[in-house]
């Protein structure tokens, strides 16, 4: 795969009630170089596809994170739906199957096909990153966590998906075992304290998420894409905070 820019690797969670609030934080954090905006479901249910066009209009790309999860034929129909809004990236739950993810795949790429445009890129979730060990136990699940969520990778990787979600702390494992082109994609990110880049994440254990690391940590583990939401949304300073985590990536690359 071709090297990632810095810039592109970091991918800002607008996780805000509002869409006037999104779209003022993706206009102070693109002239920065940020490019990529998660919609997930939160701003999607409140706000719907006029939130992918505000960010489109401002020249960013979208992922489109509303973690699909339901019969092969619904999954497909809102898969197209998806792309045909010019999502840059999107997802599903692993979970829902190794039929239910063809059949999202076969309906991103029919629908691209047929307006003649770039299919837009699918994974798959593995185990979320606010679930530990304990939570696998409570849903039945015999497996270690890192074992589930290599065993997830490998179903979505061979029912054709370009990469999966999970936490940096799977990242090595999943890139050893499902090579170089397999995208992988982590939130739970908490960058170091500020002037000290590679300390371990200041707010870990503090917010629901559970599996967490730092920008860097997560690069050298193999991560792709970084997922980074409230601790840039709620910095008194959202781009200083953008800025620190795109340097920290450039130096990691
Ligand atoms: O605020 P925070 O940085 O924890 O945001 C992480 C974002 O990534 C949230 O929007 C959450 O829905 C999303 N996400 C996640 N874990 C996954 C998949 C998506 O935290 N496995």
């Amino acid at each position: 795969m071709e090297r990632l820019h810095p810039e592109d690797r970091l991918i800002v969670a607008l996780d805000m009630d509002k869409l006037e609030e999104a779209v003022r934080l993706v206009k102070r954090l693109v002239p920065i170089g940020v490019r990529h905006f998660k919609i997930g479901l939160n701003l999607f249910t409140r706000a719907g596809p006029a939130a992918v066009e505000e960010v489109h209009k401002n020249s960013g790309r979208v992922f489109l994170d509303l973690k699909f999860h339901d019969i092969p034929s619904t999954v497909a129909k809102a898969v197209r739906a998806a792309t045909r809004l010019g999502v840059w990236m999107m997802n599903v739950h692993i979970q829902g199957g190794s039929a239910m993810m063809r059949s999202a795949l076969s309906a991103a790429q029919e629908e691209t096909q047929r307006a003649s445009q770039k299919t837009p890129l699918l994974i798959g979730v593995t185990v979320l990153t606010s679930m530990a060990e304990k939570d696998l136990l409570d849903l039945g699940l015999r497996k270690t966590l890192k074992d589930q969520v290599l065993y997830l990778a490998k179903l979505a990787k061979s029912a054709g998906l370009s990469g999966i979600v999970a936490s940096a702390q799977e990242a090595k494992v999943i890139r050893w075992t499902c090579g170089e082109d397999f995208l992988i994609v982590t939130p739970g990110i908490r960058p170091g304290s500020k002037g000290d880049p590679f300390a371990p994440g200041f707010q870990a254990g503090k917010d629901d998420q559970q599996r967490t690391a730092t920008p860097s940590e997560a690069i050298r583990a193999g991560a792709d894409y970084i997922v980074i939401g409230r601790p840039i949304l709620e910095a008194s300073d959202p781009a200083q905070v953008a800025r620190e985590v795109l340097q920290e990536c450039a130096q990691v690359q």
